[in-house]
């Protein structure tokens, strides 16, 4: 695949090549990542960085990575801050915005609002979560963290638990698991928050495994990777329902021991709310802050990527 120039909007862009080609790259970002190697290459380039709904991680990673390359950022946080308070239109927005950058990073509460980004931008925009849609750099780096967490994804089990209707992450990367061969997933929610049903027949038409189960024992007894994710309070319009379900899985030290392979990687999106517990954490299994820094190196390759410079690098 060519990224020369191209919006990132969903995991549905990327085949196998792109993402070898993605992951060797980010390899050799580490040096720069860790300042041992000073780079210049997107000096004079503007990055974008429009926020519109909460981000902690993904904004500061996507800011350092064009940075550590020699960009700038500018960033703008919050719609309350923006004039789309005042009745302005995201199309509108984004006409705006793309000319003050020479790159978009963009997060907005509304499923396709990264696709319309992108539409109405003459620069590259990527999607850094577009409401309860996708997350596409968030489903590269936890890709990435499976393979560096010393992992093969054909043959192996992954359970994802949790909020799988609202959660962009888990979408995102449940179908770039598609790419690989003899892929298991299992699907661990309650009912009212199940794996989104057209998703599992996606998965199942190119021929991953997918088992659903409301039972979190019994869906990570035989994963090779638990991905933990929170229950989405915000996409909730009812929020006894989220009162309900909120609580109902939580990962600790106990319950690893007792239910999951001994080599089993814990990983998590993060931000994490009572689901992960920090007995969690010394486990040499436990990925989830390794994963949240390898999306400095994925970030800061995809950029080179896209604004063509990988020539001129090396
Ligand atoms: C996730 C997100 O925003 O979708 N966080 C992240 O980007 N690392 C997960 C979440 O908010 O639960």
């Amino acid at each position: 695949m060519d990224f020369a120039g191209k919006s990132i909007i969903s995991v549905d862009q990327f085949d196998l090549e792109g993402i070898e080609k993605l992951f060797a790259l980010a390899h050799r970002m580490r040096k720069i990542e860790q300042r041992e190697v000073r780079c210049q290459i997107l000096g004079g380039y503007i990055l974008g960085s429009y926020f519109w709904e909460a981000s902690t991680r993904t904004q500061a990673s996507s800011e350092m990575a064009f940075m550590r390359l020699g960009g700038e950022v500018i960033s703008k946080t919050g719609i309350p801050f923006s004039s789309m308070v005042k009745g302005e239109t995201w199309a509108d927005t984004v006409r705006v915005l793309q000319a003050t950058c020479d790159i978009l990073v963009v997060r907005h509460p509304e499923k396709g609002s990264a696709e319309i980004a992108a539409k109405y931008s003459k620069k590259p925009v990527i999607n850094a979560g577009d409401g309860p849609g996708e997350h596409p750099t968030q489903a590269l780096l936890d890709l990435f963290t499976i393979f560096e967490e010393g992992k093969q994804i054909e043959g192996s089990t992954i359970a994802m638990c949790g909020d799988l209707k609202h959660g962009r992450t888990v979408h995102s990367l449940a179908k770039l698991l598609r790419l690989y061969k003899n892929v298991r997933i299992i699907c661990v929610a309650p009912l009212e928050i199940q794996m989104p049903i057209e998703l599992v027949q996606q998965l199942q038409d190119a021929g991953v495994q997918v088992e659903c189960t409301d039972s979190l024992e019994r869906g990570i007894a035989h994963a090779d990777v638990i991905y933990m994710t929170r229950i989405q309070k915000e996409r909730f319009e009812d929020i006894a329902a989220y009162d309900r379900l909120n609580g109902m899985y939580v990962l600790n030290r106990r319950v690893v021991e007792q239910h999951c392979k001994p080599n089993a990687t814990i990983m998590h999106p993060l931000p994490r709310v009572n689901e992960l517990e920090t007995d969690l954490d010394d486990l040499p299994g436990a990925a989830y802050f390794r994963q949240a820094e390898n999306g400095n190196l994925i970030r800061m390759a995809l950029y080179l990527l896209v604004l063509d410079k990988v020539r001129k690098l090396f």
